[in-house]
């Protein structure tokens, strides 16, 4: 498919999707959404790749949600057309594992969808922040609601309510992030680190995703019920088997993805 706000590879067993949109900084337009759902649809149903890696742009991840393209709408608008809404969270119906590696700005919209990525890493010139206040509105893809699960309540207040924007260093000490590195490194490192995890057993990568995911939708009790039975219903693959079998014969597995 012909995309026009992103770019789309696969390198080995990752697929590889970077937001293009250089001089708008990234911004989320609708055009974007809709090119990054349909790229994403693509390669989860693409049997050669087993996880994702999204980024953006030295500069930046994304500058937000388009403002430009939001600014003349009215209420009713919004309200009717459920603005961002459709496609927004496409990104967290995704099976396959999706990384987020993000330099530079990732402000409003930018920082939601990280958020909405399994995990984020950074460049050391990575800058988060949800700066929705600052031109009259509050975030609206879950900024108030994922930026708490993340970094805490205080950390997110004041994010949300001062549009203050935090560095790398902060966001690793924060949780935001799950590691730091050289800008230069980023890509290289985020595809090695989604190539590990496609090498899993894809159906066991998928099941430990969803399980760590319901710890952010349920009570301690039902999430680790889930825990447990998913893991019993590893015990249904041949995966399962080889990888134990493997790690008794001192060799490497060789996962068939069954
Ligand atoms: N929407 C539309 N255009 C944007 C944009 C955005 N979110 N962010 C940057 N741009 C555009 C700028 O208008 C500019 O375009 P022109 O060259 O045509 O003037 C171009 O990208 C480069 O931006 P700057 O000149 O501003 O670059 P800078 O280096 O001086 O500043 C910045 C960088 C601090 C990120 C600044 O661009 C900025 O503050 N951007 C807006 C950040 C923001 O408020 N994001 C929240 C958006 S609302 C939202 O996301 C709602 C939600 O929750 C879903």
């Amino acid at each position: 498919m012909a995309y026009e706000h992103i770019l789309v590879e696969t390198r080995g067993n990752v697929g590889l999707i970077t937001l293009n949109r250089p001089k708008a900084l990234n911004a989320l337009c609708a055009g974007l959404i809709e090119d990054l759902g349909n790229a994403l649809d693509e390669m989860e149903a693409n049997d050669e790749i087993g996880a994702i890696v999204l980024t953006g742009s030295e500069k930046a991840f994304a500058a937000g949600a388009d403002i430009k393209e939001m600014k003349d709408k009215e209420y009713i608008d919004v309200y009717m057309e459920n603005f961002i809404t459709k496609g927004w969270e496409h990104v967290t119906t995704c099976r396959k594992p999706v990384v987020a590696a993000v330099a530079g700005y990732a402000l409003g919209g930018g920082c939601e969808m990280a958020m909405m990525c399994d995990f984020i890493l950074a460049a050391d010139t990575a800058k988060f922040g949800q700066p929705e206040i600052t031109i009259g509105t509050i975030a609206g893809a879950g900024g108030t609601q994922r930026l708490p699960r993340y970094v805490g309540k205080s950390k997110a207040m004041e994010m949300n309510l001062t549009g203050r924007i935090m560095e790398a260093d902060e966001a690793e000490r924060s949780g935001l992030v799950s590691r730091i590195i050289p800008a230069d490194d980023l890509i290289d490192e985020a595809i090695t680190t989604a190539q590990k995890i496609a090498n899993m057993s894809r159906p066991v990568a998928m099941a430990a995703k969803e399980a760590v995911n319901r710890a952010f939708e349920t009570t301690l009790k039902e999430g680790i019920l889930f825990e447990r039975r998913t893991f019993h219903a590893t015990f249904a693959l041949e995966d399962r088997k080889e990888g134990m079998e493997a790690f008794a014969a001192k060799r490497q597995p060789q996962f068939k993805n069954r």
